[in-house]
């Protein structure tokens, strides 16, 4: 009889724990844009093969005008209205002048574009080429991504190496599990790290189910992404900071469907296992008919730069630019898009 009781208590409390775990482990639905209770549509938006849409803005001259077609890959916590390459950014005219079109789309779960539960860096690639081609960019165009942006771009240049007539990233974020890596030199900047940022890092790579408890929990630290610490920002990045103040404006757009599908993906894309190793990808133009960039400011807080040197010493046709002092907001700094622009794209020396 006791026994009996013991083991329906414990039961009760098994159901129970089992039930809590269900539904702090479970991420509510997203809000998508355009149905009942959630955001409303306001961006322009192309609809994919499998039904999704895409939001995207156009910057500088028309399509039908351009000299150069530039599809801009958003980072983190950021949305197509985040673009680095547009007059709010440089100076008025710029695109304009040198027949630069841009198209900055939302990634998957952003902004206005529909949530990809299964997104990852291959999906990415073929999203950016549905765009490209709904939007008639031509058989070539030029991709320029940013920090997270960099999945797509990584992507783009795998999967798509034929689409594409150039490729810049900006600090694009590093993945210490790409096989090329040195396992010295990752294990050693690991152990420098927080047991807050391992834990992070071990649950993005290994327990993606758990990505979206972590980040809401409450009880222990979050990672210094998640909680947009101050600790990620140079003092070069401080005084940029100044250049988001528009942001204000439209910002809460950004996650407006949900973190789980927008942030915590990018999380568990960025950190997860790829389809690939970046460092064996080949030369996309073995004839020199484009170029591939990549930059990185040497104080970037976010991006380890021991990391990304690693990338220009096994694909030595990556043109490696390492800018002194800057931190991971670089990009916004003055003259900076434009003379990363001058070294993508084939500018007449004139202008
Ligand atoms: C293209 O350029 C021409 C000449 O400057 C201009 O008249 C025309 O409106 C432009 N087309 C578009 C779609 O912007």
């Amino acid at each position: 009889m006791k026994k009996w009781i013991v083991g329906g208590i414990f039961l009760v409390a098994l159901i129970g724990l089992g039930t809590w775990a269900a539904i702090v482990m479970t991420p509510p639905s997203p809000k998508i844009c355009g149905t009942p209770g959630g955001p409303p549509i306001t961006a322009q938006r192309i609809k994919l093969r499998d039904g999704r849409h895409l939001a995207y803005e156009e910057h500088g001259v028309s399509r039908q005008n351009a000299t150069f077609k530039i599809v801009f890959i958003h980072a983190f916590a950021t949305f197509r209205r985040d673009t680095v390459i547009a007059n709010r950014i440089m100076t008025p005219g710029f695109l304009e002048k040198n027949g630069i079109y841009v198209v900055s789309y939302d990634r998957p779960g952003y902004g206005e574009s529909d949530p990809h539960s299964s997104r990852n860096e291959k999906t990415l690639a073929y999203d950016v080429e549905q765009l490209a081609d709904q939007l008639q960019l031509g058989s070539k165009f030029y991709v320029v991504g940013y920090s997270m942006g960099g999945q797509a771009v990584w992507g783009v240049l795998k999967y798509i190496p034929y689409r594409l007539a150039g490729a810049t990233m900006l600090c694009p974020v590093v993945n210490s599990w790409w096989p090329s890596f040195p396992d010295s030199l990752t294990w050693e900047l690991w152990n420098k790290q927080s047991k807050t940022e391992r834990f992070s890092m071990l649950l993005n790579h290994y327990t993606p189910w758990l990505v979206y408890w972590w980040n809401t929990q409450k009880i222990f630290k979050q990672s210094a992404v998640m909680q947009s610490s101050p600790t990620l920002f140079s003092a070069q990045d401080m005084a940029l900071l100044p250049k988001l103040a528009a942001r204000v404006a439209y910002k809460n757009q950004t996650t407006q469907q949900g973190n789980h599908e927008s942030l915590d993906r990018d999380l568990i894309v960025g950190f997860g296992k790829w389809g690939f190793d970046p460092m064996r990808i080949e030369n996309p133009f073995p004839k020199g008919e484009g170029s591939v960039h990549l930059w990185q400011g040497d104080d970037d807080r976010l991006v380890p730069i021991q990391l990304q040197r690693i990338i220009p010493q096994k694909l030595s046709w990556i043109k490696y630019h390492e800018i002194p002092g800057a931190g991971h907001l670089f990009p916004m700094a003055d003259g900076i898009a434009e003379t990363v622009l001058k070294e993508l794209l084939p500018i007449p020396q004139a202008s």
